[in-house]
């Protein structure tokens, strides 16, 4: 008995501490003034797009198109409208849609087309549509294309979207019902490229981000530029008493053709992975992801933001993973394949028979290029074939350490960007700032393998979910951006100046965060030179060093 009830304390006291504590500091709204932008009778400031180079921010919401000052974005610089028409609305609503919502234009696309015009798309009452907007004079060019496959039907319906040199990638919907699920690329210049559509290829995605990634350049594989994409979709490899969503990672290579006969208009490069979020200490698993954040180093992280719908109901997750661990899954990895068991019941399991050459899925790189296929076009049948049918690898994608950076009960984490800033011990941090669906900003930054929640910052006081977060890096002072349903809201990344104490101060162990001893105040290191040594920041939170304090060493502890 008494055995029993100490390793019910031991186990009750390690499960505490793998999870992240509540954050030292939390900012309320009347402490710091954030700026915000709504207008009246507008909603759904969805889609946001930074413009660094004119200090330009672009806040697509219902049925209009916004250009906002990025330093303060309460100043409004132009807007354009985009309304549905009134045989559109009706005509949507006959089909039982809601007139006063679903039936209206949803910004959806906002990407840079060229210096002077942007590429939009919005639902227009489940008739999809998508335009240039002119800059200069902030009109519409009226092209009204088919949106299909670039942006959904439905405001409620996920999607996601990249723009890489002038081609847009989506993830989205193809119909009226959402039904089709398609991953694919529009191009000027490039053939038109889409998912197969097949439960093994997607089955019921909810898609949350899309991203390039460059091939080094005279990287020694000759390997292409690839855009990833992040979703949670419907498991076909594990038997569950119902659906078993599971969080994917898909990637294509950019200079994909397609087929020639097999594959012919579909992605020849298509390949997806299981992503792995799982806290070993205290089983829990994370399975669905709700959005990612691609770190852009010499060696990119991926970092995603989990939750989960299985045992741990109200907690959520960060991890990370590091591109050649991907890489690897798809490169080297094994696949899986379907086999028939009993009557019309499929099975999932590892292929373990001969794989085609050259490798299903690989871009044209120097192997592929090594055997004469200089383009996918021309690529055996076999492979083409192979890929079709094995789209899902069988080994999955670990993140870095095995294990969540971080773990925070009570809490729904929508969205995440992250910072990276050089502290004054020349060390570099990453910093992460997560959203919740109750308007919470959790600034997160990892000291050696701890990570700790060292801010909280309350955006939306009434508790708004947090659907998009933007960060803008470029500029000498750097914001987060956060949309919701009725208002985008701007603040800074740190709050040094609010730190009346050098003890306080340095009690933050916030990177961006250090004392000034000259101007005696706590200031943000990115806008001071520390030429003069005046500034005093101790990340271990050691506050030893500031004026009138005494050293550790004194009380010998
Ligand atoms: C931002 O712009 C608004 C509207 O022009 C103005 O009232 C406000 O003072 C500005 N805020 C700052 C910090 O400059
Ligand atoms: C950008 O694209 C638009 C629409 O195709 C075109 O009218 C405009 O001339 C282009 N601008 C530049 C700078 O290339
Ligand atoms: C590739 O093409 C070249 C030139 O046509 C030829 O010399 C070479 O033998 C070919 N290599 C293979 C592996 O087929
Ligand atoms: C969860 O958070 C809510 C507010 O966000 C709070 O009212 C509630 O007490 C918390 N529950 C637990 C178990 O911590
Ligand atoms: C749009 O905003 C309204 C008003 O806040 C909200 O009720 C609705 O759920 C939003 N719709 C979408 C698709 O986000």
């Amino acid at each position: 008995m008494a055995v029993y009830f100490l390793s019910f304390l031991v186990c009750f006291a390690l499960r505490a501490e793998a999870f992240a504590l509540e954050p030292r500091l939390t900012w309320q709204e009347s402490e710091i003034s954030l700026t915000r932008f709504q207008v009246q009778d507008v909603y759904n400031y969805s889609t946001l797009l930074l413009s660094d180079d004119n200090n330009v921010l672009y806040i697509g919401a219902r049925e209009v198109i916004f250009a906002v000052n990025s330093q303060n974005i309460s100043e409004k610089k132009q807007e354009a409208y985009w309304k549905v028409t009134e045989v559109k609305n009706e005509e949507c609503s006959r089909k039982g849609k809601s007139k006063q919502t679903e039936c209206l234009n949803y910004i959806r696309v906002l990407q840079p087309f060229n210096e002077s015009a942007l590429f939009v798309c919005g639902t227009n009452a489940f008739q999809p549509v998508c335009d240039i907007l002119e800059l200069n004079s902030f009109k519409l060019a009226g092209k009204n294309e088919d949106g299909r496959g670039r942006c959904p039907f439905d405001p409620a319906q996920s999607y996601t979207s990249v723009m890489v040199d002038g081609d847009l990638y989506s993830g989205t919907s193809f119909t009226f019902l959402g039904s089709e699920p398609i991953i694919c690329r529009n191009s000027q210049h490039l053939s038109y490229l889409r998912t197969e559509y097949a439960v093994p290829w997607l089955n019921e995605p909810r898609f949350v981000h899309a991203d390039v990634i460059r091939a080094p350049e005279n990287n020694p594989d000759g390997d292409d530029d690839k855009v990833y994409f992040f979703f949670t979709e419907v498991s076909v490899e594990y038997e569950f008493f119902n659906k078993l969503l599971i969080p994917r990672i898909a990637r294509v290579c950019k200079s994909d053709q397609g087929g020639l006969r097999t594959l012919q208009k579909k992605w020849t490069t298509f390949l997806k992975a299981r992503m792995i979020c799982h806290s070993p200490e205290n089983n829990l698993i994370f399975n669905v992801v709700n959005d990612v954040f691609i770190l852009k180093l010499r060696e990119p992280v991926i970092y995603g933001v989990f939750t989960s719908h299985l045992n741990n109901v109200g907690m959520s997750a960060v991890c990370s993973y590091s591109l050649s661990t991907v890489e690897d899954v798809f490169t080297k990895g094994k696949y899986m394949q379907s086999a028939t068991v009993e009557q019309a019941h499929t099975k999932w399991v590892q292929f373990n028979g001969e794989i085609p050459k050259p490798r299903p899925g690989a871009c044209i790189n120097n192997e592929a290029k090594a055997m004469n296929y200089t383009s996918s076009l021309n690529l055996p049948d076999k492979t083409l074939q192979f890929v079709k049918d094995h789209p899902l690898m069988d080994d999955s994608v670990a993140p870095i350490g095995k294990r969540p950076k971080l773990v925070h009960q009570n809490v729904t984490y929508t969205q995440i960007v992250v910072d990276q800033v050089t502290a004054l011990d020349g060390n570099t941090y990453d910093v992460m700032f997560i959203s919740t669906d109750k308007g919470m900003l959790h600034k997160a930054v990892s000291h050696d393998m701890d990570m700790r929640i060292i801010e909280e910052i309350v955006l939306f006081p009434d508790h708004q979910a947090i659907q998009t977060l933007l960060l803008s890096d470029k500029q000498a002072k750097r914001y987060i951006y956060a949309g919701s349903s009725t208002e985008v809201v701007q603040t800074p990344v740190a709050f040094c100046e609010k730190l009346a104490s050098c003890a306080e101060c340095i009690l933050t162990r916030d990177p961006y965060c250090a004392w000034h001893k000259g101007k005696n105040s706590c200031v943000n290191i990115l806008a001071e030179s520390n030429t003069d040594r005046l500034l005093i920041q101790s990340l271990n939170g050691d506050s030893s060093h500031c004026p009138g304090m005494f050293p550790e060493w004194v009380f010998g502890c």
